[in-house]
């Protein structure tokens, strides 16, 4: 198939209406599996996966993902393949798409994504970067709606994450915002999200009837929130920053049993993990009733699932049973002595 193929980089590149259709998608292929009745629908096909950092829920969601459906998946680990190192990012990507249906790339810096993106000829799905985690999202967004508190849908949903200003809070601001959610980050100032991500929220939200708050005011952001969450208060580079965020964030912005007994008593507790058990959010939290986080890890699969049936499935095109026949016929004769 050679149509310029559609990315999944940024949830912003969407409409409210193709991100719910893909929802939609992730539910039925979730009611298929667990009927035992995953289609085959990606039969034959193939996804190269780039990892630049470590994972377990994104890497085996996207693996087993493959397998569920019928095709088949790649690791393809930096030092092993030549990306960017004596090879360009756009010549990988180019090879790759001669082989492979789909790429799914986690890449230290943005740019190396759209710049995949820009050379492939196959879709390319953001597995994370230094930006943003649409994949995750996607997959808290469908959590969400599983979990919907009684009487309530979507649009009236408060989500309120607590902590730094994180790619997965990059991504979940947007997408919230853009399907008609009500968005509240929590932290100290210094940690906030950016004013140009609270940009791209207020016109989501103007857009769409939602809503975006920023704030260090912990107890009046959870006096009403539906649904909690939290991420990481550093990651692999920010380590000379940990007494410094350790003290902006502790005590007041960590999820503790005392946080939760502020907010409602529906509101679940959401982390995109991995966690650190005791920093960010205590035992209790993560153990507790109103945790909701491996149901949401177990989903990562599920959206994959979806999300490469939307970008993969329309591509391809299986021979007619009589091509088939005639190519087998015709390689059979060959082979014969
Ligand atoms: N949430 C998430 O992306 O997990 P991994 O880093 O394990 O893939």
């Amino acid at each position: 198939m050679t149509d310029q193929p559609r990315h999944f980089i940024d949830t912003q590149d969407f409409t409210r209406e193709e991100l719910l259709r893909i929802i939609d998608l992730i539910g039925l292929l979730k009611a298929a599996d667990k009927d035992g009745a995953c289609p085959k629908l990606l039969a034959g096909a193939s996804l190269g996966m780039i990892f630049e950092e470590p994972s377990t829920r994104t890497r085996v969601s996207f693996e087993v993902a493959m397998t569920k459906l019928g095709g088949h998946a790649l690791y393809l680990k930096p030092g092993e393949i030549h990306l960017g190192v004596r090879e360009s990012i756009g010549d990988t990507a180019r090879v790759i798409s001669r082989m492979v249906d789909v790429i799914e790339a986690r890449t230290l810096k943005h740019q190396t994504v759209l710049d995949l993106a820009a050379n492939a000829t196959v879709p390319v799905i953001n597995g994370l970067t230094d930006y943003n985690h649409p994949t995750q999202v996607i997959c808290d967004v469908f959590t969400m709606i599983e979990h919907a508190p009684v009487g309530k849908s979507l649009t009236d949903f408060k989500l309120v994450f607590i902590g730094d200003a994180t790619n997965v809070c990059s991504s979940l601001l947007m997408v919230s915002t853009q399907l008609g959610m009500h968005f509240t980050h929590a932290a100290p100032k210094r940690y906030q999200a950016p004013e140009a991500w609270q940009a791209i929220g207020r016109t989501n939200a103007a857009a769409s009837g939602g809503s975006l708050t920023v704030t260090d005011d912990v107890d009046a952001a959870v006096r009403d929130a539906d649904f909690i969450y939290t991420d990481l208060w550093w990651w692999i580079g920010q380590e000379a920053e940990i007494p410094d965020r350790t003290s902006a964030f502790m005590p007041d912005f960590q999820i503790n049993e005392a946080l939760l007994a502020r907010a409602p008593a529906h509101a679940k507790f959401m982390h995109c993990l991995p966690a650190s058990r005791g920093v960010e959010v205590t035992d209790a939290v993560m153990d507790g009733p109103r945790s909701i986080i491996f149901d949401q890890a177990e989903n990562r699969l599920h959206a994959e699932k979806g999300l490469l049936v939307h970008f993969v499935y329309p591509r391809l095109s299986p021979p007619s049973s009589d091509l088939a026949s005639y190519h087998r016929g015709r390689i059979e004769s060959f082979l014969k002595p």
